[in-house]
């Protein structure tokens, strides 16, 4: 600063003036950099709160395994880096086929990423819409035609093709909210649960959540209970679907990944409602069917109870509760990860093992807790991403829609349902009326001035797609 100004006026300033030129920039620069430091240190006394809440939620996670791992350890990194490991001697003879080696010891989290994902769930719809295809530039051309199968290379140029496909399956608007039940039970198919009797307390919750081809019936009712609202299917599934569902036409079943012609032939023969699940693909952690319902259950439901996931310790072959064993599970993996969610209050855990000591929660850290560390993790996270803080809720919403029936928004197709889910079980959720709805919902949709956010469906794990509704309408 002071050169340029001392070499372009030599001659024209006489020696005082220089400086005192030279003096006043000096004084200015000082200035500059004491303004600077200042917020810097400011920036930096923000930044270490953050990670001191953070280190005293890690701490509290950690209490928390040691407490409820049997065994596994927490040991921490850093403020978001923690490391699970099972305890020497524990059977990592489980070959794992996919990867080519035996299942190791230990796992590395980031416990930062996990609050923020997993949270994140409470306030999504998980259901695929209209609203959603209509509000992505690429909805009904690129991101339609991935979940078509045999649909080729055509993608959906031909809308009125897509739609065929698709209508069966597309609601306007989401057909459930996040709070909409208090309780849930998400139950795996493991054969573990045929050590225990937890079908009376399965049935006790608000909403049970299923697996595929679980058979629900007399013969497993102890173990597995008899209530029935939503199963989770793959593809694969849908030949066997009208003898798994044995007539019961209220289970919501939700397609895990794509549709084709003939899973549409059976869905117009039942009339049981049928979506498509809408989310992202988890590259890490523990990967597979039991995420998606744990998925599922956390965007609609406050609390979740975990059943039949195959957590307990000396574990050497996985069997299903109403089948044989089969290969291609990784338990080591499994167990830390969900041990881990346990702990980050994601789910709550059932198992033989623990099902004889008191299910007491007192050492999994409050909701007050998650919510605070929740919120350091995304103002360390804003920061690191050079965004400005204070984007409050819709920080995330990359791409708007606007479904408010008042204004301008639209969304395309008839706002009636068609006369096939009329006449069927669909209307029980997707005409529900808002006053009908947990409090909590209520509240919640009001809290988010009547957005729905959606995940983006990619790699990005905090890109979403946020569709605004009318709050008045609705709310009335
Ligand atoms: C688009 O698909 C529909 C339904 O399959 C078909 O009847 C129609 O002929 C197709 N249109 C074109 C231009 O290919
Ligand atoms: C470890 O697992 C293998 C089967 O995968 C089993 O043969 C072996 O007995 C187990 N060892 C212990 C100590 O449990
Ligand atoms: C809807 O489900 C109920 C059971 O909850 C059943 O009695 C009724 O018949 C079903 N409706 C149709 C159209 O199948
Ligand atoms: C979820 O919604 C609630 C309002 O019900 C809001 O307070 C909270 O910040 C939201 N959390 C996330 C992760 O979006």
């Amino acid at each position: 600063m002071k050169r340029p100004l001392h070499k372009t006026s030599p001659s024209s300033i006489g020696r005082q003036s220089i400086l005192y030129l030279i003096s006043a920039a000096a004084i200015f620069t000082l200035y500059l950099l004491a303004i600077q430091f200042t917020l810097f240190a400011g920036k930096n006394k923000i930044a270490s709160e953050h990670v001191e809440i953070l280190s005293g939620f890690q701490s509290s996670v950690k209490q928390c395994i040691a407490n409820r791992g049997f065994g596994l350890t927490a040991h921490i990194i850093d403020h978001c880096k923690l490391v699970l490991k099972f305890p020497e001697g524990t059977n990592s003879t489980w070959y794992n086929a996919q990867f080519k080696v035996f299942e190791p010891l230990e796992y590395s989290y980031d416990v930062c990423e996990a609050i923020l994902l997993w949270e994140q769930y409470r306030n999504m719809t998980t259901v695929l819409t209209r609203e959603y295809l209509d509000a992505r530039p690429d909805g009904w051309l690129d991101y339609a035609a991935k979940r078509i199968a045999q649909l080729g290379a055509e993608k959906c140029y031909n809308r009125s093709l897509c739609e065929e496909h698709l209508n069966l399956l597309l609601p306007g608007k989401p057909p459930f909210r996040p709070r909409q039940f208090k309780t849930c039970a998400v139950v795996g198919n493991s054969g573990d649960l045929l050590k225990t009797e937890f079908g009376k307390e399965i049935d006790s919750h608000d909403a049970v959540i299923r697996d595929n081809e679980a058979p629900v019936n007399n013969k497993y009712a102890k173990h597995v209970g008899l209530k029935r609202d939503f199963r989770l299917v793959v593809r694969g599934a849908a030949r066997n679907m009208v003898k798994i569902l044995d007539g019961s036409t209220d289970e919501v079943l939700i397609i895990k990944s794509v549709t084709h012609r003939d899973f549409n032939a059976m869905i117009k023969s039942i009339p049981n409602p049928v979506y498509l699940f809408q989310g992202i693909v988890l590259r890490r952690g523990a990967k597979g069917t039991g995420m998606k319902s744990i998925e599922l259950a956390l965007s609609m439901c406050e609390i979740v109870d975990i059943y039949g996931f195959t957590v307990d310790p000396g574990y050497t072959e996985w069997t299903r509760y109403f089948s044989t064993p089969r290969k291609g599970h990784n338990p080591l993996q499994g167990r830390a990860y969900y041990q881990l969610l346990e702990c980050l209050g994601v789910i709550r855990i059932h198992s033989p093992m623990r099902a004889e000591r008191m299910q007491d929660w007192s050492d999994v850290p409050s909701r007050e807790m998650i919510g605070r560390a929740h919120a350091a993790a995304l103002h360390l996270k804003r920061s690191q991403d050079g965004q400005v803080d204070g984007l409050g809720q819709f920080g995330s919403c990359k791409v708007w829609g606007n479904a408010d029936t008042n204004g301008n928004g639209r969304i395309s197709g008839s706002s009636d349902m068609s006369a096939l889910r009329k006449n069927s079980n669909y209307s029980k959720w997707e005409v529900m009326p808002f006053n009908s709805l947990r409090r909590e919902a209520q509240d919640h949709y009001v809290e988010m001035e009547g957005v729905s956010l959606y995940k983006m469906d990619g790699n990005k794990l905090d890109d979403l797609v946020c569709v605004k509704h009318s709050l008045i309408s609705e709310a009335q």
